[in-house]
């Protein structure tokens, strides 16, 4: 792996005041290895009760952020708006927000763009439809949207990259260790012919896609998985410690 590990929950467009009390309260009282980085993504509108409840321990992301300053743009949220409630992240390029909502891979480049060069971290998200993958097609998907990011960005020192096949995305159908080393060393290949060989060994690469208490351990030691984006488990306080935990 390279650099700390990185664990983030996605709770997607999960929850309610008293669920998200709860899973606070289990998230402050696990115990959490020291050597990782965990980071949580609520929805908007219990970003600031996450933040103010959460121990600093654990930092704060969003799903997604306006691509600009804020403004007359009805119902989004803008970068200056989630610093100034403490979010250290943000989450991009989502495959949800690719294939359900319609963003494309310059938007995406844009907004990771706009929230570097104001302070935020990005977890940058690339994969592969299923049948692309049938296709052939996996590398030449994952490296078209890890070029759209390298087009924008300012820098790399902040941004984490998240890879997250589709297929494998709340479907119960984790990747193999193989097949998500495989992605993972050929996008890290890919940083180094492309950006530089220092960005290809200092950016982490984390994976996203059924991740769970009983597979994390496995992925973990592949060489080029440096953390997970996960889903589904991470509305289960104890399971989403367990995952933490599985840094090796
Ligand atoms: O961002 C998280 C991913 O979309 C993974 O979701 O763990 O529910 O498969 P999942």
């Amino acid at each position: 792996g390279t650099g700390k590990f990185f664990v983030g929950g996605n709770w997607k467009c999960n929850g309610t005041k008293d669920s998200i009390s709860k899973l606070v309260s289990d998230l402050n009282s696990a115990k959490l290895e020291p050597d990782v980085d965990v980071v949580v993504a609520p929805p908007f509108v219990y970003l600031d009760q996450v933040k103010s409840s959460l121990s600093d321990r654990i930092e704060v992301s969003a799903q997604n952020s306006w691509v600009g300053k804020g403004g007359a743009f009805t119902g989004e949220i803008s970068v200056e708006q989630l610093k100034d409630i403490g979010a250290k992240w943000v989450i991009l390029g989502h495959s949800e927000r690719r294939h359900i909502i319609g963003e494309d891979d310059q938007f995406i480049g844009k907004k990771a763009a706009y929230a570097l060069n104001e302070g935020l971290g990005v977890i940058a998200c690339i994969g592969e439809l299923l049948d692309e993958r049938e296709a052939g097609k996996t590398f030449d998907v994952c490296f078209q949207q890890l070029k759209a990011y390298a087009d924008y960005v300012p820098s790399w020192d902040n941004i984490v990259i998240a890879y997250e096949p589709v297929w494998a995305i709340g479907t119960g159908k984790v990747a193999t260790p193989q097949q998500a080393q495989e992605v993972h060393a050929a996008l890290r290949d890919w940083l180094k012919k492309n950006v530089s060989a220092e960005v290809a060994s200092k950016t982490r690469i984390i994976y996203g896609g059924s991740v769970n208490g009983g597979n994390s351990s496995e992925l973990a030691k592949q060489e080029d998985i440096d953390g997970f984006l996960v889903g589904g488990a991470s509305l289960k306080g104890p399971e989403f410690a367990t995952i933490v935990n599985s840094v090796t």
